[in-house]
């Protein structure tokens, strides 16, 4: 069990793997200035040293945050991934330890967007087979297999945060979208929902990949979904690598029938840039292959920054965990003029009676109260008006089931 009932300049926060400058300046701008910023990851005995006694600790992908590791950090009180991913902390360890994880889901949905926009002009224009052949030493000034992408339809699959972007974006170039989505979503502009994925694939000119990696997702785009795309249509794939069938896409790409794709995203992708990439989409011209950067803009990385510091300091200002992916979320109000105290404890029978017991017990007023749980964990926040905190806060600590508690003056 430990608080965060400190000031703000004794509040430390260590943010590893070459987080965006932005972020400490979030933290310096809400009156956090003990925050330590290094470029690499921390491993072992070191990222035990280091979490002895921080407060919030930031990461991206390469720092793992195992259950052993969460259970010697007695201090931390929040971690945010500076990345999308969370696969590198255990999520359910740190809920059951009280610690809340954030991450920053959506912050380069604009670069993905621009990149598929981008590709796609190119797709449809030909160009990345011109361009490899001029690369060789061949001139191949032809306008065959040559469009404008205006008055083409567009079928967006996957009609999320990229997927709308991507067709507003689209629209503005004079394209005709349409989109499949196994949730009813509100159409933008003048999209226009497809009655399934088939007639959606079928109506394109080009297709577009914007799902999750889910089972249901898993080559989505098999042999069937690929024939069931018009005759001289391109494919391409910003979502995850595993959405399409590659050996299908190259029989496809080999009989003509795929007139050309953008693939950034592989079944199995290299683990770091001094590691080989093989695809066997590599012989075909027709074809552009990026390494997984859809996402990997200097604008992407100041959002992420952006995003991920200030829901660490509205946690540690107001205790709000809005948008957390392990924890209860709770989004909450100022508490100006009162003290807000927050509990964090073991999800069971009786240890919410025993909290309002220590406040009916010591007369005080609760202005406010907000509770979430998840799993096995539960989060109270209660607005009191009391003037001896301190003894309250004590007395809440002792509970049995107890696993954080502080208190915001
Ligand atoms: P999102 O969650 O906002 O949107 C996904 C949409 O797909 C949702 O509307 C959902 O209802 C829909 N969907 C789920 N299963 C479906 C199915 N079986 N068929 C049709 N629609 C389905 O996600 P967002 O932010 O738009 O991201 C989309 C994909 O892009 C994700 O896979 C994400 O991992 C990937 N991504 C790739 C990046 C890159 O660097 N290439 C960077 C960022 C995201």
């Amino acid at each position: 069990m430990s608080s965060l009932s400190l000031p703000k300049d004794r509040i430390r926060i260590a943010l590893l793997e070459g987080i965006h400058p932005r972020a400490v300046e979030v933290f310096n701008e809400n009156g956090y200035h003990n925050v330590q910023a290094v470029k690499s990851s921390r491993s072992g005995d070191a990222l035990t040293e280091l979490l002895a006694d921080v407060h919030f600790l930031g990461i991206r992908s390469r720092t793992q945050l195992t259950a052993d590791v969460l259970a010697a950090a007695p201090r931390l009180n929040a971690v945010g991934c500076f990345c999308i991913g969370t696969n590198q902390v255990d999520l359910s360890a740190a809920c059951e330890l009280g610690i809340p994880v954030f991450n920053a889901p959506f912050s380069n949905t604009r670069s993905v967007a621009e990149l598929v926009l981008a590709e796609m002009i190119m797709l449809v224009r030909g160009i990345p087979q011109r361009n490899a052949a001029a690369h060789r030493g061949e001139w191949a000034k032809s306008a065959e297999n040559s469009y404008e992408v205006r008055g083409k339809t567009l079928a967006i699959i996957g009609y999320g945060h990229i997927g709308t972007q991507l067709g507003v974006l689209a629209e503005g170039l004079g394209m005709k979208v349409i989109f499949h989505d196994i949730v009813t979503k509100l159409p933008l502009g003048n999209a226009a929902a497809a009655s399934s994925l088939h007639d959606a694939l079928g109506a394109a000119d080009v297709v577009s990949l914007h799902v999750p990696q889910t089972p249901q997702t898993e080559n989505l785009m098999d042999a069937a979904a690929l024939g069931a795309m018009k005759h001289g249509s391109w494919l391409l794939n910003a979502s995850r690598g595993n959405v399409v069938d590659i050996d299908a896409l190259a029989a496809s790409l080999e009989s003509g029938h795929i007139l050309g794709a953008a693939i950034d995203v592989f079944p199995t992708e290299p683990k770091g840039n001094d590691q080989p990439f093989e695809s066997p989409l590599q012989k075909f011209d027709n074809v552009i292959l990026t390494p997984h950067i859809g996402g990997s803009t200097a604008e992407a990385q100041i959002n992420i920054a952006e995003e991920v510091s200030s829901k660490l300091v509205r946690y540690s200002d107001n205790g709000s965990t809005l948008s957390a992916v392990n924890f209860p979320e709770v989004t909450l109000p100022d508490h100006s003029g009162r003290h807000r105290i927050m509990h964090i404890h073991r999800n069971e029978p009786g240890v919410l009676r025993q909290v309002n017991k220590v406040f009916a017990e010591g007369n005080v007023n609760v202005a406010a109260q907000y509770l979430q749980t998840h799993n096995n964990v539960g989060y109270v926040v209660m607005d009191i008006e009391t003037t001896d905190v301190k003894d309250l806060l004590a007395r809440l600590k002792s509970i049995d089931g107890t696993l954080k508690s502080r208190v915001l003056y």
